[in-house]
């Protein structure tokens, strides 16, 4: 029988990449998403995902989300915390919302998530969790106060998560992507994503597809070794 793989923020950018991804390897995928109603139709229809509206900021959802995607496909075996926003802005203009806006999208999604699906992987002896941070949480970025802490916190999560979950057959890795084209990155100001691109050393950005085959490996048995692991694709911008 076909794994089930959930994918938040899996209908648009990255998300759907992943999404069509593990849908060509033969996993069945619950593609969630947040507000987007066409995106996601475009997405199950293209991909053969099913797709499940709701905030993963909001823990009662998310459980409440699983419990309704195990329900109809079965036990989850692999988890994508890929959701994710942008709020840019200094510091010293950043408001509240801006902050919390980021951090509960980005990072409280991770433990929403991870917790809702933890105890049935735990009882399958079995698991793959793997979180999508960022170039930005390992280097920081001007602007990005929010994202940067979010993302550098999904690092820490991950590390404590695999090292609980080590002994159960669940692996917890996470990826940082660099830029890649998606609408996050459409959303910049030209002037300044021109610079940025000038910094990346194979001279473009990232495509979505090439964060997608990471997570596919990282779903196998072959990657079961890899775990609390920090993998980089980022054109040769930030070497760590
Ligand atoms: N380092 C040092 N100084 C910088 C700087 C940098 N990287 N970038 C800008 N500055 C300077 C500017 O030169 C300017 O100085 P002067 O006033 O002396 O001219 C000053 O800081 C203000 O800069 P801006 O005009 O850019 O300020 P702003 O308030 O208009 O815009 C901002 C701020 C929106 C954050 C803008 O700087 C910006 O878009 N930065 C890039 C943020 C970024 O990389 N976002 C990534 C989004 S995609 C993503 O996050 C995906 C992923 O994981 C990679």
């Amino acid at each position: 029988m076909s794994k089930v793989a959930i994918v938040t923020g899996g209908t648009r950018g990255i998300g759907l990449s992943i999404t069509r991804a593990l849908r060509d390897e033969g996993y069945e995928v619950a593609a969630t998403y947040h507000g987007n109603d066409e995106a996601a139709l475009k997405c199950a229809d293209e991909t053969g995902a099913k797709t499940y509206k709701f905030d993963v900021c909001d823990y009662d959802a998310c459980v409440q989300g699983v419990q309704q995607i195990e329900a109809d496909m079965g036990p989850a075996a692999i988890l994508v915390n890929n959701a994710g926003i942008t709020k840019d802005g200094t510091l010293h203009k950043m408001s509240p919302d801006s902050w919390h806006d980021v951090i509960e999208t980005n990072l409280t999604s991770c433990f929403n998530m991870s917790r809702a699906v933890i105890n049935s992987m735990r009882g399958q002896q079995f698991g793959r969790i793997i979180n999508i941070s960022s170039i930005n949480g390992q280097k920081g970025q001007f602007g990005q106060t929010n994202y940067s802490a979010a993302k550098a916190g999904i690092i820490g999560f991950t590390k404590a998560l695999a090292l609980e979950s080590a002994a159960k057959g669940i692996t917890v890795n996470a990826i940082c992507p660099g830029y890649i084209e998606t609408d996050m990155t459409k959303q910049m100001r030209p002037e300044v994503l021109d610079m940025i691109v000038k910094q990346i050393p194979v001279s473009r950005m990232g495509k979505p597809e090439e964060i997608a085959g990471l997570v596919v490996f990282l779903s196998s048995d072959k990657a079961a070794f890899m775990t609390g692991a920090t993998f980089t694709a980022n054109g040769g911008q930030y070497m760590v």
